[in-house]
């Protein structure tokens, strides 16, 4: 079995930037290489309407591919992040939904997840990531996402649907997705505290630790624009965002870098 693996679309930003439309790229690009199953790991645009809309293009245009999605920080950009999640879940390949069997042996189970601060510079409090106000630059989410609790409750809301999930399948090959960072290794240290701050906001060490407790056989992961590719310890852990244009793109073409950033996994 085929699986495509892509995160990070931002397909607004990009579309406007490059002035290329990206969804028939990518259309494209599933409808040449075939992949049974195609996950996107979060911030596929920048609201959740915009986002469904998308994803349910995405599934009309490519039907013999499974679509998967997790949502981003951007995907659930709205006045209630709680209501965007919940129009996200419209979209039936949703993995916040429940556990996608695969096969016999194989389950994909993930959701878009949070952030609690583990990754956090141990000189600031809770209320300083709170806030999220470094210098003059405030985290957009502070300013765009709205949950009624605080990072941390949400973050543990999904640890809490992500560990009943994992452990009624333990028995199982588990390919887990979630758009936050769930091993600090993958969260750069610039050593500029302009940059390093805001690493609070890049996920949680409890997705890694859920991950390692229960033996994933794949991780699947983005939201840091940056792209790794690695085997440790029997996991392969896989995280290919497009990332933004101009700057964190390799190519000057849309076609060539979404065709270099998506990665093609078998099991
Ligand atoms: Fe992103
Ligand atoms: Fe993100």
């Amino acid at each position: 079995m085929k699986i495509g693996v892509l995160s990070d679309i931002h397909e607004g930003i990009n579309r406007k930037r490059t002035g290329e439309n990206i969804l028939p790229i990518i259309q494209n690009w599933i409808d040449t290489n075939k992949p049974d199953v195609f996950i996107i790991a979060g911030d596929i645009s920048a609201k959740p309407q915009k986002a469904l809309t998308l994803l349910k293009q995405l599934r009309q245009a490519c039907s013999p591919t499974k679509i998967l999605f997790v949502h981003g920080n951007h995907d659930v950009y709205d006045e209630s992040s709680v209501n965007a999640y919940e129009t996200l879940l419209q979209f039936p390949g949703n993995l916040g939904n429940g556990v996608v069997k695969l096969n016999k042996d194989w389950v994909v189970i993930g959701d878009g997840g949070w952030y609690d601060y583990s990754y956090g510079l141990p000189e600031y409090t809770t209320d300083d990531f709170k806030k999220g106000t470094f210098r003059d630059f405030t985290w957009p989410d502070k300013t765009y996402a709205h949950w009624s609790e605080s990072d941390q409750d949400v973050t543990d809301r999904y640890i809490r649907k992500l560990s009943y999930w994992l452990e009624k399948h333990r028995n199982q090959n588990i390919i887990m997705v979630t758009h936050f960072v769930p091993f600090s290794r993958f969260v750069e240290v610039k050593n500029d505290p302009g940059w390093d701050f805001f690493n609070a906001m890049q996920g949680s060490s409890v997705f890694g630790d859920l991950a390692k407790q229960y033996n994933i056989k794949k991780y699947i992961f983005g939201h840091v624009h940056k792209r790794y590719h690695e085997q440790c310890n029997g996991m392969e852990i896989i995280c290919n965002p497009l990332g933004y244009y101009p700057h964190e793109w390799t190519t000057g073409s849309a076609e060539e870098e979404i065709a270099s950033a998506i990665k093609m996994i078998t099991i």
